[in-house]
Formats: C-alpha cells, sequence, structure tokens
C-alpha cells in the first residue's frame, strides 16, 4: 500500500512522518464564513479524532460578528453535524476540541485586532505550553488578503519570536484575478513573509486522486517508457460539476469557470499528467517541474483563442437534481447574476506543450457548471495500433487503448485493453482492468482539506502552489480572458443545463478523436 507520507516528505515513508507535527496555534482569518464550517472546522476536527493534531494545539477564530467562544463553539458544532456527519460532534472528543476553539471578535482592517491577537497567542502559549509557533489562515474574501497580510506584518506577527519556532501562512484561492493581480499579491506577500512560510491552497491537490498521478507514473516501471508523444495520441480533463451557483453568483459573474477551476484546478492536474520526473520529492523539486510544463505551454495569440479556445454559459435545462430529473433556471436568472451577463459557465481548450516529450499532443481540458454528472477524470487515449495483422482482417476496427484516471467520484483508474471474445471466431473486444479506491483500500479517502491542513503543520510545501508556479498559470491564462473580453461574445446561453456544453466544443477537436464524456 502506497505511504503518501513518503511521497510528500521524501522521508523513510514511515508513520514517524506522519507524527512529527509540533503543537501550535492555528488563527483563523474569516471564521465565520462557509469555509470554516463546510471545511475547515470539520477537517480540524476530523485530524483531533484521527490523533493527528499536534498536543497542545489551539485555534483563535478573527472574526467581526458579535459572538463569544461558547456561542461560536456552538455553530461549530452544528456545523460539524451537518457537513461531517460521521464524526462524533456529542462527546467528550468535541467537547475537548472545542474547548481549544477562542473566538476574537475584531475588524480585519484595524491594527488594534492584531495587537490583541499578539496579547491572545503569547497567553495561550503561556497557558498550553505552545512554543510560539503560527499558523495564519486566509480563509476570507480576497479583497481582505492584503490589509491582513499587512497588518500582521505591521504588528509584527509574521516572524517567530524565537529562533527555531515557526510562522506559516496558508492563504485560499483565488490567488489573483489575472497575472497583473497575482504578481501583485505575491510582492504583498513577500514583503513580510518569505516564499518558504507562504502556502498557497488549490485544494485539488489534496485529493488522494491528484497525489497518484505521481505515483501511478514514477512507482510503475509500464507506464513511464510509453508516457510520450511517440505512444500517445491525445490527453483529455474534464472537470464537470453539476452544481449551478447554490447563491456565489456574485463571485462568479467575477470569475468565470476559467478563473474558478481552470487556471488552479485543471492546470495542476495537467502540470502533473505532463512534468518531467522530478530529482527528488521535496516540494521544490515537485514544483520547479510543473512550472517547466506551465512555462512550455505554447502561449496563446488572440487567433489561438478563436480557434481553440470555447466558451459556453448554460441556459435552462433538465437534469438529475437528487436523483429525480428537474427543472433548473439557466445561469443568467441565478441570483447575483446579471440577466446579460456574458461570463462564462464552461470553458474548453486546446493546450500544445511544446517540449521534446509531448510536442504534437494536444491536451484537451474541459470544464464546466450544470453538465449531467459530476466528474473529474483524465483520459490518456493511447495511438491505435500499426495498420498490420489483426487490423488488417475484416473486422471492426480495434480501439485504441486508454488509461483513464478517475480523480472523483469512483476514484481510481482503469487501463482499456482489446482482447479476444469467447467463441470459435476471431472476435476482439476492448475490456477494462480496473483499480478502485473503494475495494482496494479499507482506509476511506479523506477530505482534501484534511491532508493540507496536516501539511501546513507539519510544514510540507509539495501540495501547495509556489509563486512562480501560480504566476506560469496566470501568464498563460490572462492572454485569452483577454482576447475573450476583445472578440464578439458567443450567443449565450448556448448549452443547455444537464448537458455537456456547447456543441462549439467538438470543433478543437478538429475532427481528431472525440470528447470523452465520462460513464
Ligand atoms: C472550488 C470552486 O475551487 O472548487 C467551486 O470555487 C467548485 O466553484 C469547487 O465547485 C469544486 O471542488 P470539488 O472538490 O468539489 O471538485
Amino acid at each position: 500500500m502506497v505511504d503518501i507520507a513518503s511521497l510528500s516528505q521524501g522521508a523513510s515513508g514511515s508513520q514517524a512522518a506522519w507524527q512529527a507535527v509540533e503543537p501550535c496555534a492555528f488563527v483563523l482569518f474569516g471564521a465565520t464564513g462557509d469555509l470554516t464550517r463546510r471545511k475547515i472546522i470539520p477537517a480540524l476536527f476530523s485530524l483531533k479524532v484521527q490523533n493527528l493534531l499536534p498536543e497542545p494545539f489551539a485555534v483563535v477564530a478573527f472574526a467581526r460578528k458579535d459572538k463569544n467562544d461558547e456561542s461560536f463553539r456552538a455553530e461549530l458544532r452544528e456545523a460539524v453535524k451537518e457537513f461531517a456527519p460521521h464524526l462524533p460532534s456529542e462527546g467528550s472528543l468535541w467537547d475537548d476540541f472545542a474547548q481549544h476553539i477562542y473566538y476574537l471578535r475584531a475588524t480585519l482592517d484595524e491594527s488594534e485586532g492584531y495587537e490583541r491577537l499578539g496579547d491572545q497567542l503569547r497567553s495561550l502559549d503561556k497557558h498550553y505550553g505552545i512554543p510560539g509557533n503560527r499558523v495564519y489562515y486566509l480563509a476570507t474574501p480576497p479583497d481582505n488578503f492584503s490589509s491582513i497580510i499587512q497588518h500582521l506584518g505591521e504588528a509584527g506577527l509574521n516572524q517567530p519570536e524565537q529562533e527555531g519556532r515557526w510562522v506559516r501562512l496558508v492563504i485560499e484561492k483565488p490567488f489573483g484575478y489575472d497575472i497583473d493581480s497575482a504578481r501583485a499579491l505575491n510582492a504583498e506577500l513577500q514583503a513580510y513573509f518569505n516564499e518558504e512560510q507562504i502556502y498557497r491552497i488549490d485544494h485539488y491537490l489534496g485529493k488522494e486522486t491528484v497525489q497518484n498521478i505521481l505515483v501511478l507514473r514514477f512507482a510503475n516501471q509500464i507506464f513511464e517508457p510509453l508516457w510520450n508523444g511517440r505512444y500517445i495520441d491525445n490527453v483529455q480533463i474534464t472537470v464537470a460539476e453539476t452544481l449551478g451557483m447554490e447563491g456565489r453568483g456574485n463571485y462568479f459573474e467575477k470569475s468565470g469557470i476559467t478563473r474558478d477551476m481552470v487556471q488552479n484546478h485543471a492546470l495542476q492536474v495537467l502540470t502533473l499528467i505532463a512534468m518531467e520526473p522530478p530529482v527528488d520529492l521535496k516540494a521544490d523539486a515537485i514544483r520547479d517541474e510543473k512550472v517547466k510544463v506551465l512555462k512550455s505551454i505554447r502561449p496563446f495569440t488572440p487567433e489561438d483563442v478563436a480557434r481553440w479556445t470555447v466558451r459556453g454559459q448554460y441556459g435552462a435545462g433538465k437534469m438529475d437534481v437528487h436523483g429525480k430529473q428537474e427543472q433548473v433556471s439557466g445561469y443568467r436568472a441565478e441570483a447575483g447574476v446579471d440577466p446579460r451577463s456574458e461570463t462564462e459557465t464552461f470553458a474548453a481548450f486546446r493546450f500544445e506543450i511544446e517540449n521534446w516529450r509531448w510536442a504534437g499532443v494536444p491536451f484537451y481540458v474541459q470544464a464546466g457548471k450544470r453538465m449531467p454528472r459530476r466528474v473529474t477524470e483524465v483520459q490518456i487515449q493511447f495511438k491505435a495500433i500499426p495498420e498490420v495483422l489483426f487490423a488488417r482482417q475484416n473486422m471492426a476496427p480495434i480501439e485504441a487503448n486508454r488509461l483513464i484516471i478517475r480523480i472523483q467520484p469512483d476514484e481510481g483508474a482503469s487501463l482499456e485493453i482489446t482482447c479476444k471474445a469467447p467463441g470459435p471466431r476471431l472476435d476482439v473486444l476492448p475490456v477494462r482492468m480496473d483499480f478502485r479506491y473503494g475495494s482496494s483500500f479499507d482506509t476511506p479517502l479523506r477530505d482534501a482539506y484534511e491532508r493540507l491542513i496536516l501539511d501546513t503543520v507539519r510544514g510540507d510545501a509539495s501540495l501547495f502552489a509556489r509563486n512562480d508556479e501560480v504566476e506560469a498559470a496566470w501568464k498563460l491564462i490572462t492572454p485569452v480572458l483577454e482576447a475573450w473580453r476583445d472578440l464578439s461574445c458567443p450567443l449565450f446561453p448556448n448549452y443547455a443545463a444537464g448537458t455537456w456544453g456547447p456543441d462549439a466544443a467538438n470543433s478543437l477537436l478538429a475532427g481528431k478523436c472525440a470528447w470523452h464524456f465520462p460513464q
């Protein structure tokens, strides 16, 4: 069984790697927001239940709303019941966890609150015997990032008070809006924090199946020799969701699917599929290789954008909602959305990686909201066999091999190969060799946030994006966003909710292959 600890640590892979967590205080900005309730607190509590949190450990929730320790803890218990019902939210484990959470009522843009934060942290250090280690988690809307970073810096909370202690800062996505804003944010961060202190979240990297891409590629002899343009015809990455806006229309209007899912999650998956073997498994070695991939992708000219990208927006349609066919409204009718909005809820791209391994192999990426299924998959389409032997017989064409990496749901991978069908005739058919996490391992797959939070506490940045990586991704995507602004917008809506996107997405494939629509 794969010990992922060894992958990210470059260590021996022993359980000891998991235990190497030092006591710290965890400061949560944006503590009354959705992310805290849905992801961060359930993840912290789950780590506590698994005995993976350091001892001692304390959480300071920094937020503006009028609450106190008791009322806030009670709300969090309800959140755990709702979003992590499998966890024991009644009983001594929760009580003990909750007792270590403190609510600090303060405003993000006033220095006074940060002074009180400093005092509170010092008193918690004393009370629990925490040696001054800190994680600051920025789970606020991005408009607040600058202010928090600056105030932490000015209050002197950005660096450890003693040698040998550490201070880390976790920053949520979206990291910037385009290349200029991403650079500006990096500069603001670097004015107060060193790169080693900064953990930029892309929660896709915390998914087991995304981490498994490296293991699949580099811990098996059989794939790597074939992993290039000599044997692979094309690669497809699909990130499809059934969800519409779920009350996030305001945010999405400014973002669109390209900023929301492609610049980060889809490109992260693409770099892991395309990268060269790293020199070791440490954070920087992996990130160096990922950056090289991003830099090798052919930059989009306005002509390329017209030819190799497709935008879509969903209209009303019928789709499966919790097992029932329901009529859902179009994007323009969602709350917070302009009724004439030109924001894309679907995007497809053809990327070309201009290096020796991948020259001539198109990487197709599609991402969309309100698609028929929630599914993230990578399809490695191998080349067809030469037109000899079986292919020359008078039989149905032999399908080329495919490797499908299922990121979610039904996590696993399958390899499609050709076999002889039983019987007196020579009939050949494609069959699947299948690996499923669900049936191969007893351990349940944990939420990505658990792994990422644990890694910030352990000081392992392998699963976080580095500054140059984020900027390289924006450098690639920004010209597309700019060209879309200048090109006339397609007639939106151009796909119905519950379908696999606009017909125009097929034109990207130029008749060479077909989109793989996950089953
Ligand atoms: C987030 C996006 O980063 O990822 C959301 O902002 C999206 O719009 C979500 O729904 C998808 O995450 P997952 O883990 O459900 O695939």
